[in-house]
C-alpha cells in the first residue's frame, strides 16, 4: 500500500501539498506506531565521522518471497550451493558491476553490505524462478554473469529502500531556503526593529513598552525565568498576559488568584489551585509571554519580541530563534540583543524581503573593572554577585559565606523558575538581610538584579563543540560582557557598577575580554522540522526517529553563508531511548525536543516514565507525578541527594 503511494507522489511538494492533514498526521503517524517495533536500521556513527553518509544504513531483512516454491528447480534442475557461490562472488568481484552499481545509487560500502545480503538470500531461500533460470544457464555457459545485475538491484532496493527515494529525501531535507517554509508569514509584510546594545541598556524595557500598548502581543525569550518575569510584569501594568513555557502554563486570570507580585516563590497550595483551574474553559488572553522554542507560529500578534537574538547562533538552541525570525506572524517585530548579530538579521531579512530598522543604545549605568582581584571571601561585601560556572562551586561558594555571616541568594540554570525569581527578588529587596548573590552564568541572560560588583570565581566554563563534546574553555567576549554587565541597575542603589574577579591571575584576562566588542555572528541554526521527519518516515518506514535524524543530518543542504544544522545529539540521546515506546511521530519528535540533562539517571527514568503514561493514553496527573519520583522525597545528606532532588 505504501510503496503505491510513493510512487504516486513522487515530489516533496506534491506529497507536501496533496497528503491531507488527516493523512500526515494519522497514517504517517500510524505507520510509524506499527513498524516502530521493528527495530534500528542504522548504524551509530562516531560523532567526528561527517563522511559517507551510506554509513548509516545497514540492510533491512529482506524476506523470501512464499511463491518461490522450487519451480525453478522443475525447470533446470536443482543447483549446487559451490556452484552458486562461485558464480555470485565472480559476480561481485567484477569492476564493471561495481560502475553499474554507482550508476544506481549504491557505493562501494553500500554495493557490499547488499552484495552481502543478496548472497545470504540465495544461499539460504527458495530463489525465484528467474533468478533461478537465469544462474542455471550461466552455470552452463548459456549466459553472462552481468545477468545477475536486475536481480541483485532488485534485492539492494529492499534492502536499502532509501535508493528509490534518495531524491525525495534530498529534497525534504533541501534547508537552503528557510524562508520559505514559513507562508503566511512571507504573505505580511513585517516591520523589523533590531534593538542593539550592551547589558542594561534598556533594550527589552523599550520593546516591553511597545508590547504593552499594543493589541496583542507574543514574547519569546531564551528563559523560563525571562518569561516569568515579563508575565509578572505585563499583568501588573494591567495588561493580561499569559505565561508558556516547556514548563507550565498560566493564564493571566491566575494571576490575580495565585501570583501577588510580591509571592512568587512557587508553594504546594499555590500549584494546587492552579491545577484546579480548568484550562479548557480560559480565553488565551492578547499577550502571551513564552520561552523561544514555545513560540506559536499560527497565530498572529501586533507586536512580538524576540530576546537575547544573538542567540540564534547558539549551537544548540539557535534554530528557536531562527524559526521565530522566519515565521513569527506579527506586524512588527523587535528584536533585542547584542550588536554583533545586526548583519546577520540583516542577511536574513533580504531574504524575506523586509526592510530592518536598528536602534542602537548604551549602557544606562557606568561599570568600572576594578584594579584588585578579590583574593578572599573574606572581602564579600553587600551587592556582591560570586559567578561560578561550576555547580560544586555554587556550593562550597555559598557555604563559605554563609560560614562568614552573610545571608547569600542562590541561582543556577536547574532551580525551578519560581525559585530563581524568589532568590532574585530575596537579594534585590533594598529591606532584606540578603545581601550577597553566588549564581552560574543563568544571570547572565536579561533577569534584572540589583548588584553592585560582579565577581567572576573563574573564567573557565563547559562548553559544547561543534560535534556535541564537552570542552573547558575561557568564557567568550560574549559572555563575558553578559555577565559583567549585570553589575550596576539603573534606577536602583548601585547605580554604578563594578566587576573583578576572584583570582588575581584572572583578573589581565578579564580586563582583554571586556574591551573588546562581542564576537559577530555569522550564521544562524536550523533544525529540521516535525514535517520534515514525517515525510522522512514516510518514505523510511523502519528507520528510528534517532537515524531519520542521522540521514537528515548527513543529507540535508544548507546555505552555510547564513545557516548551519544545530547539535542534534541531545535529540538522538532522547529519541533512542524511547525508540521501544509506541508513539505517533509526532509526539515522539515533540518529546525529543525536550531539555532533558541526559547526565541525570533520575531525570531520565522520569522521563521515559512520562513518555510510557502518555503513550498508554493515561493522564499525567499531579498523584501519578508523585508516585513516578517517591514524592516527598528524604531531605538531602549530600551533594549527590540534592542533586537528585531538583
Ligand atoms: N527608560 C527607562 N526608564 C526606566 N527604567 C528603565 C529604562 N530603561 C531601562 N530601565 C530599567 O533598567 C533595567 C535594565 O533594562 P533592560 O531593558 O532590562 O536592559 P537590557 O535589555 O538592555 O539588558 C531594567 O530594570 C529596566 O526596567
Ligand atoms: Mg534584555
Amino acid at each position: 500500500m505504501f510503496k503505491g503511494f510513493t510512487r504516486v507522489f513522487t515530489h516533496t511538494e506534491r506529497l507536501q501539498n496533496c497528503v491531507s492533514p488527516f493523512l500526515r498526521n494519522n497514517v504517517l503517524c500510524a505507520r510509524e506506531n506499527k513498524m516502530g517495533s521493528i527495530g534500528y536500521i542504522f548504524m551509530r556513527t562516531k560523532k567526528h565521522d561527517r563522511g559517507n553518509p551510506s554509513a548509516l544504513f545497514i540492510p533491512v531483512p529482506v524476506k523470501p518471497n512464499p511463491d518461490d516454491i522450487n519451480i525453478g528447480e522443475e525447470f533446470t534442475g536443482r543447483l549446487k550451493k559451490q556452484d552458486l557461490l562461485k558464480i555470485l562472488n565472480k559476480f561481485y568481484q567484477k569492476p564493471e558491476i561495481r560502475v553499474l552499481a554507482s550508476d544506481n545509487g549504491l557505493d562501494d560500502q553500500l554495493l557490499h553490505q547488499a552484495f552481502l545480503s543478496f548472497r545470504r538470500h540465495c544461499l539460504e531461500h527458495d530463489l525465484p524462478p528467474d533468478l533461478h533460470i537465469t544462474i542455471s544457464d550461466i552455470l552452463q555457459g548459456a549466459g553472462h554473469v552481468d545477468d545477475l545485475f536486475p536481480y541483485f538491484l532488485r534485492h539492494a532496493r529492499l534492502a536499502f529502500p532509501h535508493l528509490d527515494c534518495l531524491d525525495d529525501l534530498k529534497k525534504i531535507s533541501d534547508l537552503r531556503t528557510p524562508a520559505n517554509w514559513y507562508t503566511q508569514a512571507r504573505s505580511m509584510n513585517r516591520k523589523i526593529i533590531f534593538h542593539a546594545g550592551p547589558t542594561n541598556s534598556g533594550k527589552t524595557y523599550h520593546a516591553m513598552e511597545r508590547f504593552l500598548t499594543a493589541k496583542s502581543g507574543v514574547y519569546c525569550g531564551p528563559l523560563k525565568l525571562l518569561a516569568t518575569e515579563i508575565y509578572h510584569k505585563s499583568n501588573k501594568r494591567g495588561t493580561p498576559c499569559d505565561l508558556i513555557t516547556g514548563e507550565e502554563r498560566r493564564h493571566a486570570s491566575h494571576y490575580n488568584i495565585i501570583d501577588t507580585p510580591e509571592d512568587s516563590e512557587d508553594s504546594p497550595e499555590k500549584e494546587t489551585k492552579s491545577l484546579l483551574l480548568d484550562e479548557a474553559e480560559l480565553t488565551p488572553s492578547s499577550h502571551v509571554a513564552c520561552t523561544v522554542e514555545m513560540t506559536s507560529l499560527n497565530h498572529s500578534y501586533e507586536v512580538a519580541i524576540i530576546d537575547e537574538i544573538q542567540m540564534i547562533g547558539d549551537r544548540g538552541r539557535g534554530w528557536a530563534w531562527t524559526r521565530a525570525i522566519l515565521g513569527l506572524q506579527a506586524e512588527e517585530i523587535h528584536l533585542c540583543g547584542e550588536a554583533g548579530a545586526i548583519n546577520l538579521v540583516e542577511e536574513i531579512c533580504n531574504t524575506t524581503g523586509e526592510e530592518m530598522e536598528v536602534r542602537t543604545y548604551k549602557r544606562l549605568t557606568q561599570l568600572k573593572v576594578e584594579d584588585s582581584a578579590l583574593g578572599s571571601l573574606d572581602n564579600v561585601k553587600p551587592g556582591d554577585c560570586i559567578v561560578c560556572f561550576n555547580k560544586n562551586d555554587i556550593y562550597s561558594v555559598s557555604r563559605a559565606i554563609e560560614q562568614r555571616g552573610h545571608e547569600v541568594a542562590v541561582i543556577y540554570g536547574s532551580l525551578p523558575p519560581g525559585t530563581k525569581l524568589a532568590q532574585a527578588n530575596k537579594f534585590n529587596d533594598p529591606d532584606s538581610s540578603c545581601k550577597v548573590m553566588v549564581a552560574t552564568d543563568a544571570i547572565g541572560l536579561g533577569i534584572n538584579l540589583s548588584i553592585r560588583r560582579v565577581i567572576f570565581y573563574s573564567l573557565i566554563k563547559p562548553i559544547v563543540n561543534e560535534d556535541g563534546d564537552k570542552e573547558m574553555d575561557v568564557i567568550s567576549i560574549s559572555q563575558a560582557l553578559q555577565i559583567a554587565g549585570r553589575a550596576g541597575r539603573y534606577g536602583s542603589a548601585w547605580e554604578t557598577g563594578y566587576v573583578t574577579t576572584f583570582k588575581s591571575e584572572d583578573l589581565a584576562t578579564l580586563k582583554t575580554l571586556l574591551s573588546k566588542s562581542p564576537e559577530p555572528v555569522l550564521q544562524a541554526g536550523l533544525h529540521p522540522t516535525a514535517e520534515q521527519m514525517e515525510l522522512y518516515a514516510y518514505h523510511l518506514p523502519h528507520a528510528s526517529l534517532s537515524s531519520l535524524m542521522d540521514i537528515f543530518v548527513h543529507l540535508c543542504t544548507v546555505d552555510d553563508s547564513l545557516y548551519f544544522m544545530c547539535n542534534t545529539e541531545a535529540f538522538k540521546f532522547l529519541a533512542e531511548m524511547i525508540q521501544h515506546v509506541p508513539l505517533p511521530l509526532r509526539a515522539r519528535y515533540v518529546f525529543c525536543c525536550a531539555p532533558i540533562n541526559n547526565k541525570l539517571p533520575f531525570v531520565c527514568a522520569t522521563f521515559l516514565k512520562m513518555v510510557r503514561q502518555y503513550s498508554r493514553n493515561e493522564p499525567i496527573t499531579r498523584n501519578w507525578m508523585c508516585n513516578a519520583v517517591d514524592w516527598p522525597l528524604p531531605a538531602p545528606k549530600t551533594i549527590m541527594d540534592l542533586v537528585h532532588l531538583e
